[in-house]
Parts: structure tokens; sequence; C-alpha cells
């Protein structure tokens, strides 16, 4: 089969090293891919967002299956595209790519099934969204309806930061369309997991549950980034705690979906908060998470393209996916200053050296004219371990990072330890 990626980050490049392994496929292109990427697929230089040309491309070189990673493409209906010009995708159509897109609409939908989440009001009146906190009093969370890069969240310790959150995402702009309508929830408490699960539409197979790391600095300190770390399995995640979200949320959601007339084919994503009620639903996504895939999918022991052909076809409940009897670790080096700004073009040296005892995979690089490694963006490089337990994958990824070096790399020292 000849199949084509898009997208070119770090989660691209974890898809497009599993996808290199399975029997089935015989070519792979990644669009628009990385320096990475580029070693495992031929990148094709067509921006993840740009429908028309992608749909274009993959029809004129006969692309026999197409997996599209990014929540973007996917809330602009690629698949839809993808399947209207006969070319089988895995990823959900737009209509159920929506449980990501927006927040409201994900919430209204909670609340009508009854799957367990942060009690909630939606606004799209700034006044009252601020009458609303003044009534109910911090802690309190306020976040943008649309995708707003995880950015558009705020938990706020006081009514005065809420009160700033709502007016700046409703009335400075902040999120354009995105924060012109918005969410304020109840703050709950508890350990953060995630649980990424394979969808047909009637059937769901949780992966291993994961753990990602938001915040940029030590401690859960400092700015929310796209994700710093990953580990997997989560030591929150107990059998017990995997049967109720099973019975609450998983299978309600897909439940949910199909009598919404919405069907769910690809990953989804469950952002989970184990409260003292129980477990909850923080966030949908509609897609693998990202460094959460790198984690997961360095457990797997099928070929993850009969996992999306079997996705696609409604047939996953005839799959036996197997996984290692292992954990994995993550640890993303970031360029200095991420995630506010930063400078790219750095060489990067000791990738052959790291990647004796990891798997190093690329977010943020390109190939220079010579063929060196450059960093290109923000999160640049995945160091991802396996090993018997969570404290022999978390010691073994970083021991492979010390040989990576670039100017400015920045990570965090404790993945998997907060
Ligand atoms: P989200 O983009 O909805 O996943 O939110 C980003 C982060 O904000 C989450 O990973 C949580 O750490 C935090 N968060 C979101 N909603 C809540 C909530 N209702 N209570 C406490 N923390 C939350
Ligand atoms: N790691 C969180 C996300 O991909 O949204």
């Amino acid at each position: 089969m000849k199949v084509l990626v898009v997208g070119g980050g770090g989660r691209e490049h974890a898809i497009v090293w599993a996808l290199s392994k399975s029997r089935k496929v015989k070519k792979l292109y990644c669009a628009p891919g990385n320096g990475g990427i580029a070693a495992q697929a031929e990148c094709i230089a067509i921006p993840a967002t740009d429908v028309a040309a992608m749909v274009a491309w993959a029809r004129e070189n006969a692309v026999d299956f197409v997996v599209v990673a990014p929540d973007d493409p996917l809330a602009l209906g690629m698949v839809d595209a993808m399947e209207a010009a006969g070319i089988p995708a895995f990823g959900p159509q737009a209509a159920a790519a929506v449980v990501e897109a927006s927040k409201i609409f994900s919430k209204n939908l909670m609340e009508k099934y009854h799957i367990p989440t942060a009690k909630y009001k939606a606004f799209t009146d700034m006044e009252a969204a601020l009458a609303y906190v003044e009534d109910q009093g911090a802690p309190i969370v306020v976040k943008a309806d649309g995708l707003a890069l995880g950015k558009g969240v705020v938990v706020a310790q006081s009514v005065d930061e809420a009160k700033d959150a709502v007016r700046s995402m409703m009335a400075d702009g902040r999120f354009g369309a995105a924060g012109s309508r918005l969410v304020i929830e109840e703050c709950m408490t508890g350990p953060e997991v995630t649980v990424l699960s394979f969808c047909d539409g009637k059937h769901l197979v949780p992966m291993p549950s994961s753990q990602d790391h938001k915040r940029a600095y030590d401690g859960n300190q400092g700015p929310n980034t796209g994700g710093m770390g990953a580990i997997s399995p989560s030591p929150h995640y107990t059998p017990e705690i995997a049967r109720r979200c099973m019975e609450e949320i998983f299978l309600p959601t897909v439940a949910a979906l199909n009598a919404e007339g919405r069907p769910f084919q690809g990953v989804l994503y469950f952002g989970l908060m184990l409260t003292p009620d129980g477990p909850k639903v923080v966030e949908y996504n509609a897609r693998f998470g990202d460094p959460e895939c790198q984690a997961v999918l360095s457990l797997l022991d099928s070929d993850l393209m009969e996992i999306f052909e079997a996705c696609r076809d409604g047939s996953l409940d005839r799959l036996d996916i197997r996984w290692k009897n292992a954990a994995a670790c993550c640890l993303v080096l970031a360029s200095g200053g991420y995630p506010g700004s930063y400078e790219k073009g750095y060489p990067i040296s000791g990738l052959e050296e790291a990647g004796r005892t990891a798997v190093v995979f690329h977010a943020g690089t390109k190939l220079g004219p010579d063929g060196a490694v450059l960093t290109s963006g923000g999160r640049v490089l995945g160091v991802t371990a396996t090993g018997g337990d969570l404290a022999e994958a978390i010691g073994c990824a970083y021991h492979s990072a010390k040989y990576i070096h670039f100017t400015g790399m920045q990570f965090r020292r404790d993945i998997g330890r907060v």
C-alpha cells in the first residue's frame, strides 16, 4: 500500500515509524513531514491544512490510504474530502471531530448523555459570563470554545483572574472566532490521565493509559505548552478505574456520538481527571495526543496499518491488538524560550548515539543544505525509551538524551515523577 500521513510533528513521526514496520505498507509519504520523518517517508511540501491540495496530490499519486493526524485538518473536513474523492482515510469526519473543535458541543453532549464532567455553563455574552463568574466564585475555569492550540484554557485562582480571562477572550479577541463563545466550568482536582482509544464507529478499544506534562517547567510550573513529555502507562490508572471509565465514560461517549448521527472513526482522546467523586472528562480530542502518541505507540506490538484499516472498515472487534508488557517515556527537548519566542536553525548533535538506546522522534527539525539536522520549531525532539517498568523507561530516556545537544536546549527534569 502507498500511505500518506498528514502532519509534521513528533506524533506524526511516531505514526510514520510504526507504519514503516507494517508488512502491508510499501511506500510512505508525509506532508509536510520534518527532518527526521524524511528518513522513513518521502516528505511532501503541502501544509497540513490545505485540504484541496492534499486531496489533489493524493489522487494524482494514487495513494491507497491517508492518515490525518492533526486537529485542524480534521476539523476542516479533510477525511470527508478524501473519502469523497474515493481515497480511504483514517480519522473522524468533521461532524465527529467537533468533539474537539467545539468545547460547547462536547459539554452539551456530556450533559445530555450523563457522562461525568465538570459542571459548566456556555456563554456568548460577556456581561452574562462576568456575572456568572462573580456568582460562582473562584477557583473557576474559563475555556474558549474553539481550537486555540491548547492555550484557550485559564484555571483561575481568583474572581479577578477569571474576569480578566473572560474579557481577554471575548473583548480583546485573543483567540479570534474561537473565543467569541466560551465555557465556564467548575474547577476539578485530582491526577490527570489520558486514554487514547481506537474507534471504528461502533467499537472502542482503549490503548494503554498515559500522562502528559503540559507545563513548561519542573514541578508543573510555568506556562502551558503542547506537552513536555509523556509516560505510559499512568500509575494512577488502576484496573478498577479503567473499568469505571469504560462503563461510565468511553462506551457512553461512543453511543452518544452514534445517537447524534456522528459516528466516530479514528482515535478518540479522553482527557480525564480522577476526582474524589470518580473519573470525569476534562476534554475530548479527535486524534492522538502529542507527546502521548510517541510513548503509547512505542508499546504497540501489532500492525498499526491493520488497526487503521479496521477502524475505517468497522471491524475493530475482529482484531486482537497486542501491547508490550512494558512502560514508556517520551522526553521532549525544546528550543530555549519555548513556549514563548525562540530561535531556530541550530545544528543538533548526538542523534545517532541517543538512537542506540531510545527512539528519537523529531518534531521541530529540518534538514540543512548539507543534510545536517537543524532545529526548526519549539518542541524539537521526543526521546522515547521503553523499559520493564516506568522507572527503567524514564531512566533510559534521560540517559539517552544526554548525548543530544543544540544551542538553548531546554527540557524538564521530572517527567514521570510528578
Ligand atoms: P483542556 O484544553 O480542556 O484539556 O484544558 C487544559 C488543562 O487545563 C487541562 O489539562 C487541565 O490541567 C486544566 N483544566 C481544564 N479544565 C479543568 C477543570 N474543569 N478543572 C481543573 N483543571 C482543568
Ligand atoms: N498532549 C495533549 C494534546 O495533544 O492535546
